[in-house]
């Protein structure tokens, strides 16, 4: 049943190339690179102006993910929410606004309390799940189904990966129905070649993440550090951390360590740092907020992008990513955040797939 591998979670990792390609799988034009999600045209898709996200857990960082490719695709501001936090306060919610909520398992009950109430007050609700029928599902007026295939182990790897594939797709799916025009074909695609070159990544680096992880898996405390794109991976991958191998991990906005963590860097104290020259400008800031943890003497665990050397020289330790689109990346680098999860928890000896105190859905509050 686990094909091979030790633990669901080793297996369903190296699944992910075949469910982003399932996920892909009729949702692309192979000769207009053009994006279908929803079979007809929804007239009210064009008519919203504001957009909330709402999650928990590792759903949640997906959702971070997708407030750049929203924003940057729709043009339409987008505010991504916890649903624990979203259903007790009073959403400003209106007929134009689109609730789009996203869950694997479709039965996490805050996020199921926040779409009930996105409905109550008219908001137009689109639901991002894994589970065919489940409660979100069916009280969805529309459903965009990752196409994951089961995910067994607690910690959530391949329904993360193909929930923000999913919502990639439909930001640039709004933006052709807004424009009436696809805007981004290039982009899309690239999509179609993603599978094979996260395949290539997936091999290539496990060997590296392993040596890493045995080195550093004794640690007691992990910094991960990621600004833009990569900050909410950066979240992502210390919650794997703590899930799995029990470490204390917190994931931070690199720009944030002036005010108030950079008191933690120690030579005991080492910070993953994502840090990727496609990002821009803040990849130059992510350098420098490297170099003050170095002048502290922090050790430093590098993912970089192909090409981006400056920061290589800074780490004890580094991965190197291949150079893929600006949009590609949360997942390319999210991929050894989860394999390092992985390794340390099987080397700390933790029951990976079973993690105490933790349920696979979370249906009660
Ligand atoms: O089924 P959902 O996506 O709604 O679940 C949300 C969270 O409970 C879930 O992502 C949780 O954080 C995972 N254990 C993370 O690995």
């Amino acid at each position: 049943e686990k094909g091979g591998f030790p633990h669901f979670m080793l297996k369903e990792i190296f699944e992910q190339p075949q469910a982003i390609q399932n996920t892909l799988l009729g949702r692309i034009s192979l000769e207009t690179f053009e994006i279908d999600l929803l079979q007809k045209e929804i007239d009210w898709l064009k008519e919203i102006v504001k957009i909330y996200v709402v999650a928990c857990g590792t759903s949640y960082h997906a959702g971070l993910v997708g407030k750049f490719f929203l924003e940057r695709f729709t043009q339409i501001p987008v505010e991504v929410e916890l649903a624990s936090e979203f259903r007790y306060r009073e959403p400003l919610l209106h007929e134009r606004c689109l609730f789009l909520g996203i869950s694997q398992s479709g039965e996490t009950a805050d996020t199921l309390a926040s779409l009930r109430l996105a409905k109550e007050k008219g908001a137009k609700v689109i639901s991002i799940c894994n589970v065919l029928g489940s409660s979100i599902a069916r009280e969805s007026e529309i459903v965009l189904y990752t196409q994951a295939g089961p995910e067994i182990s607690v910690a959530s790897t391949k329904a993360f990966t193909t929930q923000v594939l999913m919502l990639l797709l439909l930001a640039l799916y709004i933006q052709k129905i807004k424009k009436g025009l696809n805007q981004y074909p290039e982009l899309i695609e690239k999509l179609l070649h993603l599978p094979v070159i996260l395949q290539e990544f997936l091999d290539k680096s496990y060997p590296r993440v392993k040596e890493i992880s045995k080195k550093w898996y004794q640690a007691k405390d992990f910094l991960y550090l990621g600004r833009n794109i990569l900050y909410p991976i950066a979240l992502e991958g210390a919650l794997k951390l703590k899930e799995i191998a029990y470490i204390h991990a917190e994931g931070y906005a690199a720009g944030e360590m002036k005010h108030g963590p950079i008191a933690l860097i120690e030579e005991s104290f080492p910070t993953i740092i994502l840090a990727a020259k496609e990002t821009g400008l803040v990849y130059e800031k992510t350098l420098s907020n490297a170099e003050e943890i170095k002048t502290r003497r922090g050790p430093l665990i590098g993912i970089t992008t192909q090409g981006s050397e400056e920061v290589k020289r800074l780490c004890e330790d580094y991965l190197e990513v291949p150079q893929v689109p600006y949009e590609f990346l949360p997942i390319f680098y999210v991929v050894p955040l989860q394999l390092i999860a992985y390794e340390m928890a099987v080397l700390r000896g933790c029951d990976v797939d079973r993690p105490r105190n933790l349920a696979k859905s979370v249906t009660v509050e």
